[in-house]
Protein backbone atom coordinates (compact mmCIF):
# COMPACT_ATOMS: atom_id res chain seq x y z
CA UNK A 1 0.00 0.00 0.00
CA UNK A 2 2.50 2.43 0.90
CA UNK A 3 4.48 1.91 -2.31
CA UNK A 4 1.17 2.25 -4.16
CA UNK A 5 0.84 5.82 -2.67
CA UNK A 6 4.26 6.65 -3.62
CA UNK A 7 3.48 5.40 -7.24
CA UNK A 8 -0.06 7.48 -7.22
CA UNK A 9 0.39 11.48 -7.06
CA UNK A 10 0.81 14.05 -9.08
CA UNK A 11 1.79 12.64 -11.78
CA UNK A 12 -1.41 10.33 -12.41
CA UNK A 13 -3.55 13.66 -11.94
CA UNK A 14 -1.49 16.53 -12.70
CA UNK A 15 1.04 15.37 -15.34
CA UNK A 16 -0.60 12.45 -16.90
CA UNK A 17 -3.18 14.11 -18.54
CA UNK A 18 -1.32 17.27 -19.96
CA UNK A 19 0.99 14.99 -21.19
CA UNK A 20 -1.69 13.02 -23.14
CA UNK A 21 -3.78 16.21 -23.92
CA UNK A 22 -0.03 17.62 -25.92
CA UNK A 23 0.65 14.07 -27.29
CA UNK A 24 -2.94 13.15 -29.26
CA UNK A 25 -5.01 11.86 -26.06
CA UNK A 26 -5.22 7.76 -27.33
CA UNK A 27 -2.06 7.69 -28.68
CA UNK A 28 -0.22 8.41 -26.18
CA UNK A 29 -2.76 6.46 -24.03
CA UNK A 30 -2.03 3.28 -26.10
CA UNK A 31 1.64 3.56 -25.80
CA UNK A 32 2.22 4.70 -22.13
CA UNK A 33 -0.06 1.14 -21.65
CA UNK A 34 2.69 -0.69 -23.46
CA UNK A 35 5.88 0.78 -21.79
CA UNK A 36 3.59 0.16 -18.39
CA UNK A 37 3.24 -3.59 -19.28
CA UNK A 38 6.42 -4.60 -21.03
CA UNK A 39 9.25 -2.20 -19.59
CA UNK A 40 8.38 -1.02 -16.18
CA UNK A 41 6.67 -3.72 -14.39
CA UNK A 42 9.68 -5.67 -15.02
CA UNK A 43 11.71 -2.97 -14.14
CA UNK A 44 9.62 -2.08 -10.52
CA UNK A 45 9.63 -6.06 -9.65
CA UNK A 46 13.01 -5.95 -10.29
CA UNK A 47 13.86 -2.99 -8.06
CA UNK A 48 12.11 -4.18 -5.10
CA UNK A 49 14.08 -7.80 -5.65
CA UNK A 50 16.88 -5.39 -5.01
CA UNK A 51 15.76 -3.96 -2.11
CA UNK A 52 14.20 -6.69 -0.53
CA UNK A 53 16.96 -8.79 -0.92
CA UNK A 54 19.79 -6.60 0.52
CA UNK A 55 17.05 -4.85 3.24
CA UNK A 56 19.42 -1.60 2.87
CA UNK A 57 18.86 1.81 1.23
CA UNK A 58 19.09 2.35 -2.59
CA UNK A 59 23.40 3.39 -1.70
CA UNK A 60 23.62 0.60 0.67
CA UNK A 61 21.83 -2.80 -1.00
CA UNK A 62 23.38 -1.47 -4.18
CA UNK A 63 27.11 -1.66 -2.77
CA UNK A 64 25.78 -4.71 -0.65
CA UNK A 65 24.93 -7.01 -3.55
CA UNK A 66 27.57 -5.35 -6.49
CA UNK A 67 30.50 -3.27 -4.32
CA UNK A 68 31.46 0.05 -3.65
CA UNK A 69 31.36 1.05 -7.39
CA UNK A 70 27.69 0.06 -8.17
CA UNK A 71 27.02 2.23 -5.09
CA UNK A 72 27.33 5.38 -7.11
CA UNK A 73 24.10 4.10 -9.11
CA UNK A 74 22.30 4.42 -5.89
CA UNK A 75 23.94 7.71 -5.08
CA UNK A 76 23.07 8.92 -8.42
CA UNK A 77 19.31 7.82 -7.65
CA UNK A 78 19.44 9.66 -4.50
CA UNK A 79 20.07 12.85 -6.13
CA UNK A 80 17.68 12.26 -8.55
CA UNK A 81 14.91 11.54 -6.44
CA UNK A 82 16.14 14.93 -4.37
CA UNK A 83 15.60 16.83 -7.68
CA UNK A 84 11.90 15.69 -8.35
CA UNK A 85 11.15 16.53 -4.73
CA UNK A 86 12.39 20.26 -5.02
CA UNK A 87 10.08 21.17 -7.82
CA UNK A 88 7.47 18.65 -7.20
CA UNK A 89 6.67 20.18 -3.82
CA UNK A 90 6.22 23.31 -5.43
CA UNK A 91 2.88 21.46 -7.44
CA UNK A 92 1.96 20.12 -4.08
CA UNK A 93 2.39 23.59 -2.95
CA UNK A 94 -0.42 24.63 -5.86
CA UNK A 95 -2.40 21.95 -5.01
CA UNK A 96 -2.57 22.65 -1.35
CA UNK A 97 -3.13 26.50 -1.98
CA UNK A 98 -5.76 25.43 -4.60
CA UNK A 99 -7.66 23.56 -1.56
CA UNK A 100 -7.71 25.83 1.07
CA UNK A 101 -9.13 28.61 -1.94
CA UNK A 102 -11.78 26.40 -2.93
CA UNK A 103 -12.47 25.42 0.69
CA UNK A 104 -12.17 28.43 2.56
CA UNK A 105 -11.57 31.56 0.17
CA UNK A 106 -13.45 32.85 -3.10
CA UNK A 107 -11.42 30.95 -5.94
CA UNK A 108 -14.33 29.50 -7.37
CA UNK A 109 -16.01 33.19 -8.03
CA UNK A 110 -13.07 33.70 -10.29
CA UNK A 111 -13.90 34.60 -14.32
CA UNK A 112 -10.91 33.36 -15.92
CA UNK A 113 -8.76 30.69 -14.26
CA UNK A 114 -6.29 30.64 -16.93
CA UNK A 115 -5.21 34.09 -15.66
CA UNK A 116 -5.84 33.52 -11.98
CA UNK A 117 -3.86 30.34 -12.28
CA UNK A 118 -0.98 32.51 -13.40
CA UNK A 119 -0.76 35.08 -11.17
CA UNK A 120 -0.94 32.58 -9.00
CA UNK A 121 1.99 31.08 -9.34
CA UNK A 122 3.72 34.03 -9.88
CA UNK A 123 2.97 34.85 -6.52
CA UNK A 124 5.47 34.11 -4.37
CA UNK A 125 4.50 34.73 -1.25
CA UNK A 126 1.91 32.12 -1.66
CA UNK A 127 4.02 29.77 -3.37
CA UNK A 128 6.51 29.97 -0.78
CA UNK A 129 4.00 29.36 2.89
CA UNK A 130 2.13 26.73 1.24
CA UNK A 131 5.10 24.48 -0.27
CA UNK A 132 7.05 25.08 3.30
CA UNK A 133 3.45 23.84 4.74
CA UNK A 134 3.89 20.68 2.43
CA UNK A 135 7.26 20.03 3.06
CA UNK A 136 6.90 20.31 6.61
CA UNK A 137 3.83 18.11 6.67
CA UNK A 138 5.81 15.42 4.73
CA UNK A 139 8.93 15.79 7.68
CA UNK A 140 6.65 15.37 9.91
CA UNK A 141 5.16 11.76 9.01
CA UNK A 142 8.91 10.64 7.68
CA UNK A 143 10.20 11.48 11.00
CA UNK A 144 7.89 9.10 12.73
CA UNK A 145 8.65 6.24 10.37
CA UNK A 146 7.26 6.06 7.00
CA UNK A 147 5.05 2.47 7.59
CA UNK A 148 2.20 3.49 10.07
CA UNK A 149 1.33 7.06 8.87
CA UNK A 150 1.01 6.65 5.32
CA UNK A 151 -0.28 2.96 4.98
CA UNK A 152 -3.27 3.91 7.28
CA UNK A 153 -3.71 7.42 5.06
CA UNK A 154 -3.62 5.18 2.14
CA UNK A 155 -6.01 2.54 3.16
CA UNK A 156 -8.95 5.60 3.72
CA UNK A 157 -7.37 8.00 1.07
CA UNK A 158 -6.92 5.74 -2.38
CA UNK A 159 -10.55 4.60 -2.30
CA UNK A 160 -11.75 8.39 -1.91
CA UNK A 161 -9.79 9.58 -4.26
CA UNK A 162 -10.80 6.88 -6.68
CA UNK A 163 -14.78 7.06 -5.99
CA UNK A 164 -14.36 11.63 -6.45
CA UNK A 165 -12.44 10.86 -9.48
CA UNK A 166 -15.74 7.93 -10.82
CA UNK A 167 -18.04 10.42 -9.80
CA UNK A 168 -16.53 13.38 -11.77
CA UNK A 169 -16.24 11.03 -14.66
CA UNK A 170 -19.75 10.33 -14.51
CA UNK A 171 -20.67 13.89 -14.33
CA UNK A 172 -18.57 14.99 -16.74
CA UNK A 173 -19.76 12.67 -19.60
CA UNK A 174 -22.94 13.97 -19.35
CA UNK A 175 -22.01 17.60 -20.15
CA UNK A 176 -22.44 18.60 -24.23
CA UNK A 177 -19.88 17.63 -26.17
CA UNK A 178 -18.01 15.04 -23.68
CA UNK A 179 -18.24 12.66 -26.49
CA UNK A 180 -15.44 14.10 -28.54
CA UNK A 181 -13.28 13.96 -25.11
CA UNK A 182 -13.88 10.70 -24.78
CA UNK A 183 -13.08 10.04 -28.51
CA UNK A 184 -9.64 12.01 -28.06
CA UNK A 185 -9.13 9.92 -25.57
CA UNK A 186 -9.80 6.76 -26.08
CA UNK A 187 -9.77 6.12 -30.28
CA UNK A 188 -6.08 6.26 -31.27
CA UNK A 189 -5.15 7.98 -34.43
CA UNK A 190 -1.76 5.95 -35.14
CA UNK A 191 -0.96 9.00 -37.45
CA UNK A 192 -0.90 11.11 -34.77
CA UNK A 193 2.16 9.18 -33.38
CA UNK A 194 5.11 11.44 -33.54
CA UNK A 195 8.71 10.57 -31.82
CA UNK A 196 7.88 13.20 -28.92
CA UNK A 197 4.93 10.94 -27.99
CA UNK A 198 7.07 7.45 -27.20
CA UNK A 199 9.73 9.95 -25.39
CA UNK A 200 6.62 11.42 -22.99
CA UNK A 201 5.28 8.34 -22.26
CA UNK A 202 8.64 6.52 -21.31
CA UNK A 203 9.34 9.27 -19.27
CA UNK A 204 5.86 9.19 -17.35
CA UNK A 205 5.45 5.46 -16.96
CA UNK A 206 8.62 5.74 -14.99
CA UNK A 207 7.92 8.63 -13.28
CA UNK A 208 4.06 7.92 -12.13
CA UNK A 209 5.26 4.29 -11.34
CA UNK A 210 8.08 6.08 -9.43
CA UNK A 211 10.89 4.09 -10.76
CA UNK A 212 14.70 4.16 -11.56
CA UNK A 213 16.08 6.08 -8.20
CA UNK A 214 15.71 3.82 -5.60
CA UNK A 215 13.04 4.60 -4.29
CA UNK A 216 11.05 1.26 -4.89
CA UNK A 217 14.38 0.26 -3.35
CA UNK A 218 13.94 1.12 0.10
CA UNK A 219 10.67 0.24 0.28
CA UNK A 220 11.32 -3.19 -1.13
CA UNK A 221 13.64 -3.48 1.87
CA UNK A 222 11.10 -2.99 4.27
CA UNK A 223 9.34 -5.73 2.42
CA UNK A 224 9.03 -9.31 4.75
CA UNK A 225 10.51 -12.31 3.17
CA UNK A 226 6.86 -13.99 3.33
CA UNK A 227 5.26 -11.78 0.76
CA UNK A 228 4.78 -12.24 -3.01
CA UNK A 229 7.09 -9.72 -4.53
CA UNK A 230 5.51 -10.13 -8.21
CA UNK A 231 1.87 -9.88 -6.91
CA UNK A 232 2.74 -6.59 -5.49
CA UNK A 233 4.29 -4.99 -7.84
CA UNK A 234 1.49 -5.87 -10.21
CA UNK A 235 -0.69 -4.28 -7.73
CA UNK A 236 1.32 -1.34 -7.36
CA UNK A 237 1.07 -0.76 -11.53
CA UNK A 238 -2.71 -1.51 -11.51
CA UNK A 239 -3.40 0.87 -9.04
CA UNK A 240 -1.05 3.58 -10.53
CA UNK A 241 -2.08 2.97 -14.25
CA UNK A 242 -5.94 3.09 -13.09
CA UNK A 243 -5.49 6.33 -11.18
CA UNK A 244 -3.74 7.95 -14.03
CA UNK A 245 -6.59 6.12 -16.70
CA UNK A 246 -9.47 7.47 -14.54
CA UNK A 247 -7.86 11.11 -14.72
CA UNK A 248 -7.71 11.42 -18.47
CA UNK A 249 -11.18 9.84 -18.26
CA UNK A 250 -12.58 12.52 -16.08
CA UNK A 251 -10.49 15.70 -17.55
CA UNK A 252 -10.94 15.50 -21.22
CA UNK A 253 -14.49 15.28 -21.20
CA UNK A 254 -14.45 18.35 -19.10
CA UNK A 255 -12.07 20.11 -21.34
CA UNK A 256 -14.53 19.12 -24.76
CA UNK A 257 -17.30 20.47 -22.93
CA UNK A 258 -15.63 24.12 -21.92
CA UNK A 259 -14.15 24.10 -25.52
CA UNK A 260 -10.93 24.35 -24.07
CA UNK A 261 -7.48 23.39 -25.96
CA UNK A 262 -6.19 19.82 -24.49
CA UNK A 263 -2.75 20.94 -25.33
CA UNK A 264 -2.92 23.28 -22.80
CA UNK A 265 0.13 22.16 -20.93
CA UNK A 266 0.76 22.00 -17.34
CA UNK A 267 -1.95 24.48 -16.03
CA UNK A 268 -4.33 22.33 -17.30
CA UNK A 269 -5.68 20.24 -13.98
CA UNK A 270 -5.98 23.64 -12.41
CA UNK A 271 -7.39 25.25 -14.57
CA UNK A 272 -10.38 23.07 -15.98
CA UNK A 273 -11.38 21.73 -12.90
CA UNK A 274 -12.52 24.90 -10.84
CA UNK A 275 -13.98 25.82 -14.35
CA UNK A 276 -16.39 22.77 -14.15
CA UNK A 277 -16.82 22.88 -10.13
CA UNK A 278 -17.82 26.61 -10.40
CA UNK A 279 -20.37 25.61 -12.77
CA UNK A 280 -22.17 23.22 -10.34
CA UNK A 281 -24.42 24.36 -7.39
CA UNK A 282 -22.43 26.53 -5.11
CA UNK A 283 -22.35 24.72 -2.18
CA UNK A 284 -21.91 21.51 -4.34
CA UNK A 285 -19.19 22.56 -5.88
CA UNK A 286 -17.27 23.98 -3.26
CA UNK A 287 -17.61 20.95 -1.39
CA UNK A 288 -16.60 18.55 -4.41
CA UNK A 289 -14.05 20.98 -5.33
CA UNK A 290 -12.08 21.44 -2.26
CA UNK A 291 -12.30 17.36 -1.71
CA UNK A 292 -10.65 16.74 -4.95
CA UNK A 293 -8.21 19.03 -4.18
CA UNK A 294 -7.63 17.40 -0.41
CA UNK A 295 -7.61 13.87 -2.09
CA UNK A 296 -5.31 15.10 -4.62
CA UNK A 297 -2.89 16.79 -1.61
CA UNK A 298 -2.51 13.30 0.16
CA UNK A 299 -1.93 11.29 -3.06
CA UNK A 300 0.90 14.38 -3.50
CA UNK A 301 1.89 13.56 0.20
CA UNK A 302 2.37 9.54 0.08
CA UNK A 303 4.83 10.84 -3.08
CA UNK A 304 6.77 13.34 -1.52
CA UNK A 305 7.06 11.24 1.55
CA UNK A 306 8.37 8.08 -0.17
CA UNK A 307 10.89 10.63 -2.26
CA UNK A 308 12.29 11.85 1.21
CA UNK A 309 12.18 8.69 2.83
CA UNK A 310 15.34 7.93 0.07
CA UNK A 311 18.22 9.99 1.10
CA UNK A 312 16.86 9.89 4.92
CA UNK A 313 16.99 5.92 4.86
CA UNK A 314 20.61 6.57 2.90
CA UNK A 315 22.37 9.17 5.94
CA UNK A 316 20.72 6.64 8.70
CA UNK A 317 21.51 3.43 7.38
CA UNK A 318 25.13 4.24 5.97
CA UNK A 319 26.20 7.65 8.52
CA UNK A 320 24.62 6.62 11.18
CA UNK A 321 22.79 9.84 11.78
CA UNK A 322 19.59 10.19 14.06
CA UNK A 323 16.77 9.82 11.90
CA UNK A 324 14.48 13.11 12.95
CA UNK A 325 17.85 15.39 12.61
CA UNK A 326 18.24 14.11 9.06
CA UNK A 327 14.56 14.56 8.17
CA UNK A 328 14.56 18.41 9.57
CA UNK A 329 17.77 19.06 7.82
CA UNK A 330 17.23 16.87 4.20
CA UNK A 331 13.24 18.81 4.45
CA UNK A 332 15.16 21.79 4.54
CA UNK A 333 17.98 21.64 1.97
CA UNK A 334 15.37 20.28 -0.44
CA UNK A 335 12.66 22.83 -0.06
CA UNK A 336 15.39 25.57 -0.63
CA UNK A 337 16.52 23.87 -3.82
CA UNK A 338 12.79 24.35 -4.77
CA UNK A 339 13.13 27.90 -4.89
CA UNK A 340 14.30 28.16 -8.12
CA UNK A 341 11.65 26.44 -9.77
CA UNK A 342 9.04 28.13 -7.94
CA UNK A 343 9.86 31.13 -9.09
CA UNK A 344 10.74 30.57 -12.33
CA UNK A 345 6.69 30.26 -12.65
CA UNK A 346 7.14 33.94 -14.16
CA UNK A 347 8.15 35.99 -10.36
CA UNK A 348 9.63 39.32 -11.58
CA UNK A 349 13.08 39.56 -11.68
CA UNK A 350 13.78 35.84 -12.01
CA UNK A 351 13.73 35.66 -15.65
CA UNK A 352 17.51 34.91 -15.99
CA UNK A 353 16.99 31.24 -14.25
CA UNK A 354 14.86 30.10 -16.94
CA UNK A 355 18.39 31.19 -19.44
CA UNK A 356 19.84 28.13 -18.01
CA UNK A 357 17.42 25.70 -20.54
CA UNK A 358 19.68 25.12 -22.94
CA UNK A 359 19.22 26.04 -27.09
CA UNK A 360 14.67 25.73 -25.72
CA UNK A 361 13.05 28.89 -23.73
CA UNK A 362 12.30 26.83 -21.15
CA UNK A 363 11.25 27.70 -17.14
CA UNK A 364 13.79 26.47 -14.83
CA UNK A 365 10.70 24.19 -13.18
CA UNK A 366 10.63 22.38 -16.79
CA UNK A 367 14.44 21.86 -17.28
CA UNK A 368 14.83 20.34 -13.44
CA UNK A 369 12.16 18.00 -14.46
CA UNK A 370 13.54 17.14 -17.50
CA UNK A 371 16.92 16.49 -16.45
CA UNK A 372 15.18 14.35 -13.24
CA UNK A 373 13.29 12.02 -15.62
CA UNK A 374 16.08 11.00 -17.74
CA UNK A 375 18.29 10.00 -14.57
CA UNK A 376 15.13 8.04 -14.10
CA UNK A 377 15.30 5.87 -17.15
CA UNK A 378 19.08 5.96 -17.12
CA UNK A 379 18.92 4.60 -13.52
CA UNK A 380 16.49 2.01 -14.99
CA UNK A 381 18.92 0.92 -18.02
CA UNK A 382 21.70 0.92 -15.45
CA UNK A 383 19.59 -1.12 -12.78
CA UNK A 384 19.22 -3.55 -15.71
CA UNK A 385 22.90 -4.20 -16.46
CA UNK A 386 23.08 -4.49 -12.82
CA UNK A 387 20.82 -7.21 -12.25
CA UNK A 388 22.25 -9.39 -15.60
CA UNK A 389 25.98 -8.81 -15.11
CA UNK A 390 26.66 -8.04 -11.57
CA UNK A 391 24.08 -9.40 -9.43
CA UNK A 392 22.90 -11.99 -12.16
CA UNK A 393 19.06 -12.54 -13.08
CA UNK A 394 19.13 -16.09 -11.78
CA UNK A 395 20.18 -14.60 -8.12
CA UNK A 396 16.80 -12.35 -8.69
CA UNK A 397 14.74 -15.37 -9.60
CA UNK A 398 15.82 -16.78 -6.13
CA UNK A 399 14.90 -13.65 -4.27
CA UNK A 400 11.51 -13.56 -6.47
CA UNK A 401 10.46 -16.99 -5.81
CA UNK A 402 10.68 -16.58 -1.39
CA UNK A 403 7.12 -15.95 -0.78
CA UNK A 404 5.54 -17.11 -4.25
CA UNK A 405 6.34 -21.00 -5.13
CA UNK A 406 4.40 -20.70 -8.49
CA UNK A 407 6.88 -18.66 -9.66
CA UNK A 408 10.08 -20.62 -10.58
CA UNK A 409 7.81 -22.82 -13.11
CA UNK A 410 6.10 -19.47 -14.09
CA UNK A 411 5.89 -17.71 -17.92
CA UNK A 412 6.24 -14.52 -16.09
CA UNK A 413 9.95 -16.00 -15.27
CA UNK A 414 10.81 -16.25 -18.48
CA UNK A 415 9.72 -13.39 -19.66
CA UNK A 416 11.42 -11.23 -16.71
CA UNK A 417 14.42 -12.85 -17.64
CA UNK A 418 14.62 -11.83 -21.18
CA UNK A 419 13.28 -8.02 -20.33
CA UNK A 420 15.54 -7.61 -17.71
CA UNK A 421 18.31 -9.21 -19.35
CA UNK A 422 17.69 -7.43 -22.91
CA UNK A 423 14.37 -5.87 -23.77
CA UNK A 424 14.79 -2.83 -20.95
CA UNK A 425 18.20 -2.02 -21.01
CA UNK A 426 18.32 -1.92 -24.55
CA UNK A 427 15.24 -0.14 -25.06
CA UNK A 428 15.65 2.08 -22.27
CA UNK A 429 19.14 2.50 -23.49
CA UNK A 430 18.50 4.09 -26.99
CA UNK A 431 15.53 6.19 -26.04
CA UNK A 432 17.85 7.62 -22.99
CA UNK A 433 19.79 8.73 -25.43
CA UNK A 434 17.87 10.25 -27.88
CA UNK A 435 15.79 11.88 -25.00
CA UNK A 436 18.86 13.74 -24.39
CA UNK A 437 19.76 14.63 -27.70
CA UNK A 438 16.50 16.45 -28.11
CA UNK A 439 15.95 17.86 -24.66
CA UNK A 440 19.63 18.85 -24.00
CA UNK A 441 21.41 19.31 -27.60
CA UNK A 442 19.09 20.29 -29.43
CA UNK A 443 19.20 17.74 -32.22
N1 LIG B 1 5.20 8.54 -8.76
C1 LIG B 1 4.94 9.80 -8.16
C2 LIG B 1 3.75 10.44 -8.88
O1 LIG B 1 3.26 9.92 -9.83
C3 LIG B 1 6.13 10.70 -8.19
C4 LIG B 1 7.38 10.11 -7.64
C5 LIG B 1 8.52 10.10 -8.40
C6 LIG B 1 7.42 9.56 -6.37
C7 LIG B 1 9.68 9.56 -7.92
C8 LIG B 1 8.60 9.01 -5.87
C9 LIG B 1 9.71 9.01 -6.63
O2 LIG B 1 3.31 11.48 -8.52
Amino acid sequence: MAAAGSAVGLGNIWRFPYLAGQNGGAAFLLIYLAFILLICFPVLVGEIAIGRHAGLDAYGSYKKIGGKKWGLLGLFGIISVALILSFYNVVAGWAFGYFLEIAFGDLLRQSDFGTFFGNYIQDIGSSFWFSLGFMVITAFIVTRGIQHGIEMANKIMMPLLYIILLGMIVYGITLPNAMSGIRFYLVPELGEIRIQTIFDALRQAFFSLSLGMGALITYGSYVKKDQNVVSSAAIISVADTMVAFLAGLMIFPLVFSVGMQPAEGPPLVFVILPKIFQDMHPFFGRFIGASFFLMLCFAALTSTISMLEVPTAYLVDQKKLPRKKVVWILALVIFIMGIPSMVSQGSPGFEFLNKLGFYQQKDFMTFISDLADISLTVGGCLMCIFISRRWKISQMHEELSIGNEHYRHSFLRSYISFAIGYLCPIILGVLSVLIILDKFVGL
